[in-house]
């Protein structure tokens, strides 16, 4: 059985809609078994053949995250590592997402253009959040070495507060929105980092080496032309009724409490080759809005 923890959340949503069609069996659960309370999870799954705990549960607010150190550090460390501990001791494997902001966001070069980062690359976590999320990278593999990280950046989907809807919110609110146009990232929708998911948890065990694996749609772009393909499709599929001039920014001229990553392009090299499909972000943009005019 699968255990789907942070079932709730934007991820977590997703997940639990494939596992349904996909007739999995699982069992989901979000703050009602803490993922700091080892002694609750343990209960939890007392009476339950657990196999795979997928997490999904964490402290995701990055600039709140500044000021909220220990919450943080402990939805986002000691979370996972509570779960290395429990599936240890259940014979279960962990599963964990974490993030693109582990990388310090200055990207390596090969003959002189920046290359995307690889899942054995130094990591260097600039704000509260990205170093939270390496250290439970760390304490996780440290208390289950067979578990899998999977790392991914800049997720949208159906549920929860996300990128997506914020544009077309503000394109629906104002005349012209300024969207910050120097830092490169790969779009995601939840729904295909979920279908991976199922892919790698479905896969026979030898072929899943433990370690750290990065997902994201394929492609590169900035928040200001992810903003304006949002606006592009909103206004093809009937989302948005009026113009809203889309304006670059730089970072210096929109400021964050948590400072983002300036490249943050993950390598997918090593999860293709586990047979996962990475869809291109304009792609996947573009049925996810669908979806949204048609609902
Ligand atoms: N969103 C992104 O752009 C992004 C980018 C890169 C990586 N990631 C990673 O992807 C994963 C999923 O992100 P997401 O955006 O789906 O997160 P999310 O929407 O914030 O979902 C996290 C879920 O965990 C729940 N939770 C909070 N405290 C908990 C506790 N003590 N025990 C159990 N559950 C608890 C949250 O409940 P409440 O809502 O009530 O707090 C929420 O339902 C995270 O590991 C995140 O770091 C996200």
């Amino acid at each position: 059985m699968i255990w789907l923890v942070g079932n709730k959340g934007m991820l977590g949503t997703e997940l639990t809609h494939l596992f349904e069609v996909n007739k999995m069996h699982y069992v989901g659960t979000d703050r009602e078994v803490s993922i700091l309370d080892l002694e609750a999870m343990r209960t939890f799954t007392k009476d339950k053949d657990i196999s795979w705990i997928v997490n999904c549960a964490a402290y995701t607010a990055v600039d709140k995250a500044e000021d909220e150190v220990e919450l943080c550090r402990a939805l986002n460390a000691q979370g996972p590592e509570n779960l290395g501990t429990l599936a240890r001791e259940i014979g279960a494997r962990v599963l964990h997402i974490s993030t693109d902001y582990v990388f310090s966001g200055t990207p390596f070069l090969e003959k002189g253009t920046p290359r995307p980062y690889r899942e054995d690359d130094q990591t260097g976590p600039t704000g509260v959040y990205g170093k939270t999320k390496q250290e439970g990278e760390r304490l996780l593999m440290a208390a289950a070495l067979n578990s899998i990280i999977i790392r991914t950046a800049w997720l949208y989907g159906k549920h929860g507060n996300n990128f997506v809807y914020t544009m077309l919110r503000l394109m629906k609110e104002r005349e012209a929105i300024g969207v910050v146009a120097d830092q490169r990232g790969s779009p995601t929708w939840a729904y295909d980092l979920a279908s991976a998911i199922l892919h790698l948890i479905n896969l026979p065990k030898e072929k899943l080496s433990p370690g750290i694996y990065h997902y994201t749609n394929e492609g590169e772009t900035t928040w200001y032309d992810f903003a304006r393909e949002i606006y592009r499709l909103g206004r093809e599929q009937g989302l948005l009724e009026r113009d809203c001039v889309v304006n670059p920014l730089t970072t210096d001229q929109y400021s964050t409490k948590a400072r983002r990553p300036a490249y943050s392009v993950l390598s997918k090299e090593k999860i293709k080759a586990l047979g996962v499909t990475v869809p291109h972000w304009q792609d996947s943009l573009a049925r996810f809005m669908y979806q949204l005019a048609k609902a």
